[in-house]
């Protein structure tokens, strides 16, 4: 095991950015729930931990609190917004609700100059409460207009606590307070890089699976590619790819993608179509939650057939990665606010015949690229634009049917052709994702002299980091007119065009 810090989520926003910083200095880390059991918390050996923020008031009743055993460890904690709270509260300190929240950009004046905050001077505020008394054998290290304690230290004990958000871009230099913490003062050594990830995993891989055949289900998207070249680096020929045409591909996908693995992964790639059988069960289906837990079975279903065929398997590689993981285990996500159930981790059917390998399952996306490039995969693949494993359905609004199909994925190509094009999109691209949407909704047009009557299509293009928030791209209005006009004229069943000019959040990338 390499150090590793643990991340404790208090409910923030932010949690999965604190982990990405940590990672950015090449320190393994993994994020846990707050109140995860001590045990599974010291089952990684951590090096140090950090507190996220979070949305409660420390004096609530029933609000998140730092377990006992944590401060018992001896081990140094940074403690971020709530993170810093919980662990004033914990030592014996004061939290009171502030006169006036803290919401933005806020000037730093450094109290101990030389130490963790050097170089900071404009941080991101995001809190309601404050701290009013210190606790024992704590100093203040910086104050704010609004934090007399803006972030505190005690070095006797490695404890640190900051009122501000250094995990956000905004705080400039943020990230680098997060690397003195885990490197300078956890001592934690630097050494998570794209060859040690490949190196790890290799092991990994080999170990669970032996000697026995291993499936790998691809679906062209940079996920399960760079899963199936890394358990092909592990098990070489053990390995065989199966790619599903579930009709709910991008138009020209299955076909070019089949071909650039065989080519790249040097793999044999069996090329399934199992169209007919996906839309039979999406029939007169409209929901966007069971319209993903259909697609995430019929995969399963398909994958066990086929191993069936080639004389069984025990092992079915999944591109799950460490989001997909986080997202679904989160803390103060109750089912009933479960945004979506992205198929890879919640709509696996139960009963299922195979052991997952997931050698992707602790990697963010930019770790997941790294490591797609390093084992020599092609840009074109590694730098496809994310595509959700449920496909289409959740682009095509309504029912999901052959024709419906067929009239998003042209109104989409085009999109894509002309997005290529203009630069928007690819490695450098000014978009991180863009993509059509079809909308059951049909109003009134005319076109010649003849009135039409047909459905609408909407654009949706976003330009992100993370893919956890996202802002619309600002497309040129020439180019948009152009997308529009060509999709009217070109695509039969779509007389009007609409642009998506919402963030996330409050919406999300897809539709569904
Ligand atoms: P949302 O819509 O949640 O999407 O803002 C965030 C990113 O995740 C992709 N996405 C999925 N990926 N399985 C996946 O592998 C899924 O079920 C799924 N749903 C959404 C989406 O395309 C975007 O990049």
């Amino acid at each position: 095991m390499p150090d590793t810090i643990a991340v404790l989520d208090f409910g923030s926003q932010y949690a999965q950015l604190i982990a990405r910083r940590v990672r950015e200095a090449s320190v393994y880390c993994e994020l846990l729930p707050w109140d995860a059991p001590e045990e599974q918390i010291l089952a990684l050996g951590p090096t140090g931990f950090i507190l996220s923020g979070g949305p409660r008031s420390i004096y609530e009743p029933g609000a998140p609190h730092l377990q006992e055993f944590i401060l018992a460890s001896g081990l140094p904690i940074l403690g971020i917004c709530y993170g810093m709270q919980a662990m004033t509260q914990a030592l014996g300190g004061k939290v009171d609700a502030s006169a006036k929240r803290e919401y933005g950009s806020a000037e730093l004046e450094i109290l101990q100059p030389g130490g963790l905050l050097d170089g900071l001077s404009r941080v991101w505020m995001s809190h309601g409460d404050r701290i009013s008394r210190l606790p024992d054998g704590f100093t203040a290290m910086a104050r704010s207009n609004n934090s007399p304690y803006a972030a505190m230290v005690d070095a006797s004990r490695r404890y640190y606590g900051v009122q501000f958000h250094p995990e956000v871009h905004h705080t400039s230099g943020g990230a680098e307070i997060i690397r003195r913490f885990v490197v300078d003062v956890c001592g934690a050594t630097p050494d998570w890089t794209t060859e040690s990830i490949i190196e790890t995993s290799v092991d990994r891989v080999r170990e669970q699976v032996g000697k026995e055949r291993v499936l790998v289900a691809v679906s062209g998207g940079v996920d399960s590619t760079v899963a199936a070249a890394l358990v092909h680096r592990a098990v070489g020929q053990q390995l065989v790819a199966v790619f599903v045409d579930n009709g709910l591909l991008r138009e020209g996908e299955a076909g070019e993608v089949a071909s650039a693995l065989r080519n790249a992964l040097g793999t044999e790639t069996i090329l399934v179509d199992a169209s007919d059988e996906f839309l039979a069960a999406l029939r007169g289906v409209r929901d966007p939650e069971a319209k993903r837990q259909i697609v995430g079975e019929r995969f399963i279903r398909t994958f066990e057939r086929e191993a069936r065929s080639l004389g069984g398997a025990r092992f079915l590689v999944q591109g799950t990665i460490y989001p997909d993981v986080i997202e679904s285990s989160a803390p103060e996500r109750s089912h009933a606010d479960r945004i979506k159930t992205h198929h890879n981790v919640g709509g696996l059917p139960d009963g299922m015949d195979f052991e997952l390998v997931e050698p992707l399952r602790y990697l963010f996306k930019d770790e997941v690229r790294a490591v797609g490039e390093r084992l020599g995969l092609p840009e074109s693949l590694v730098w496809r634009q994310p595509f959700p494993g449920p496909g289409l359905t959740v682009r095509c609004l309504g029912e999901i049917t052959r024709p419906r199909l067929d009239r998003l994925r042209s109104a989409d190509a085009i999109l894509q052709q002309e997005l290529l094009r203009a630069g928007f999109l690819g490695k450098g691209g000014k978009t991180s994702q863009a993509f059509t949407v079809l909308l059951p909704v049909r109003s009134v047009g005319v076109m010649g002299d003849q009135r039409t009557y047909q459905e609408t299509a909407a654009i949706r293009a976003v330009t992100t980091d993370d893919f956890m928030t996202a802002d619309w791209a600002r497309l040129p209005h020439e180019l948009l007119a152009l997308i529009a006009s060509r999709i009217v004229n070109e695509v039969d069943g779509i007389n009007r065009v609409v642009y998506d000019i919402t963030s996330k959040p409050p919406a999300t990338i897809e539709w569904e």
